[in-house]
């Protein structure tokens, strides 16, 4: 029975043709919409209670699981679906990023992300997810360009920095930060207007990584290095995390280059927590930068990207390559909450292929710094051995994933921990800018609402204070 269903979802995510409607010819300013449509399939649900049928048809994407659509249920039958963390749900249509988790697959726009990997880079994944299609020659420099020229943060915003505690999270000053932009940009902003939009998302992934270094230096006391425009877009955020006013910082070509690459890997994931929590903020129309803000809030979290944070606190935990066993041990306990972090994944139930490539990317890092027995790369590939060969992380399917290695390769370069979210924060800010805008110019767009199972008290009376 559980193989033949194995079956039915492999069968299910088959490539299917679909008829196009639209050219490919299409101007590549306006992002290219999902190519949904309804099938002649359907699927019935019978509701025993009195003996009613309900047929609910079903809809094709390009590739992957068919949906059920299930919008009239509620209306025609008068049920809720229930699928608490969405794992069956299907919130949009879109045409941005595509993940099949049994394959280990993931591509932006149609493009596998290996070869991104290889032969792309950041500013050009970024354009890709933005526009659809990958830049010509003169559209990737004027893209890089124009970039790089949003760079710098209005001096005003030096204040916001200055009313944090020094030992404030880079996060929560991320955040904050982010958010005030809504402040600087509210009056500019008709987000019915596609070029005010395009603005709004080239200064969100041009901002970013000042707003992400200034967090750092804020930290350390030290003072703001502002960008620079001769710069590419990783290496102007490891000079101004690095550099100082006293002290130029040279910037090393395989960093910089394996820094551009986390970017790439980490540059959307779908309908995932954060790129939902934009949607949903963004759905009731409110300022882009707002729910830029929301995003990186819903980022924070170990379960999503404080996950490469969350490996290194677990590897400075266990310490030691003979601590190992004991800590999996906790791991493999029921009763103890203690979880294998940078490990199992929503989605990817086969191999996070972005893990594969960022593995290769670590030991060429520690390669050129010369750092040869570290002990928390030998915790981390004992781990690794671990869960590929033990049954209770075979039997669920959990493999590393893409914040095991990016932890390693972040402490290496010399990012401090705190710092590793908000690096996975600059990476994203480009998918969720590409999803709001999806979501903006969805014809079937609504306010996201979801439904819930009431279970609390009914009509109780109301006791005065003096009685209770
Ligand atoms: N270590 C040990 N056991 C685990 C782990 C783990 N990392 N992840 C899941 N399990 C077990 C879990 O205890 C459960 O076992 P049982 O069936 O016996 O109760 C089973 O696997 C299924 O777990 P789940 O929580 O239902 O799975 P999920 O799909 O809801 O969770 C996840 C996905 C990523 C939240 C989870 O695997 C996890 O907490 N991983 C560690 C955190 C992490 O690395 N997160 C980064 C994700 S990648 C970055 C991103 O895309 O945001």
């Amino acid at each position: 029975m559980a193989k033949k269903a194995r079956k039915k979802t492999k069968k299910a995510t088959k490539r299917k043709t679909v008829k196009k409607t639209s050219k490919t010819t299409a101007k590549k300013s306006a992002p290219k919409k999902a190519a949904t449509r309804s099938t002649n399939q359907s699927v019935t649900l019978i509701d025993h209670a009195n003996d009613r049928e309900y047929v609910m048809p079903v809809m094709s994407g390009s590739i992957g699981p068919d949906v059920i659509d299930v919008r009239r249920l509620y209306g025609d039958m008068g049920y809720f679906t229930y699928d608490p963390g969405y794992t069956s749900t299907g919130s949009c249509e879109s045409a941005i990023t595509y993940i099949d988790g049994e394959e280990g697959i993931l591509q932006y726009r149609g493009y596998p992300i290996q070869d991104l990997a290889e032969k792309s880079d950041y500013m050009e994944s970024c354009y890709l997810l933005l526009y659809g299609e990958l830049p010509t020659k003169s559209e990737k420099a004027k893209f890089v360009h124009d970039i790089t020229y949003h760079s710098m943060l209005h001096e005003q915003i030096n204040n916001f920095y200055r009313g944090f505690r020094r030992d404030a999270h880079p996060m929560a000053i991320v955040c904050g930060v982010v958010g005030a932009l809504s402040a600087f940009y509210h009056d500019s902003i008709d987000i019915s207007n596609p070029h005010d939009r395009l603005v709004a998302s080239y200064r969100m992934v041009a901002k970013m990584p000042t707003i992400a270094a200034w967090a750092y230096k804020y930290s350390q006391g030290q003072p703001f290095i502002y960008p620079r425009n001769d710069l590419d877009y990783a290496s102007n955020f490891l000079n101004m995390m690095f550099a100082t006013p006293c002290e130029e910082y040279e910037i090393n070509p395989t960093i910089a280059k394996a820094m551009d690459l986390i970017l790439m890997l980490h540059a959307d994931h779908e309908q995932n927590a954060s790129a939902s929590t934009v949607r949903i903020a963004g759905s009731s129309g409110a300022n882009p930068f707002a729910c830029m803000a929301a995003g990186v809030a819903s980022l924070w979290g170990p379960a999503h990207g404080g996950a490469n944070e969350a490996v290194l606190n677990m590897l400075t935990e266990i310490g030691e390559p003979k601590n190992i066993k004991k800590f999996i041990q906790k791991v493999k306990d029921p009763k103890d909450p203690t979880r294998l972090m940078g490990f199992g994944h929503r989605v990817y139930k086969n191999y996070d292929p972005r893990a594969r490539i960022m593995m290769k990317t670590c030991h060429d890092v520690l390669k050129e710094l010369g750092i040869k027995n570290e002990p928390f790369l030998d915790i981390a590939m004992e781990l690794e051995n671990i869960a590929l060969s033990e049954d209770y992380f075979i039997e669920r399917k959990l493999y590393p994933n893409v914040d095991f290695y990016s932890g390693i390769i972040f402490r290496a370069i010399g990012i401090p921990t705190s710092m590793f979210t908000v690096l996975f924060a600059v990476a994203r800010t480009v998918g969720w800018i590409a999803q709001w805008n999806e979501m903006i110019e969805d014809p079937h767009q609504k306010i996201g609402r979801p439904r819930q199972l009431y279970t609390g008290e009914v009509d109780r009376k109301y006791v005065p204070i003096n009685r209770r």
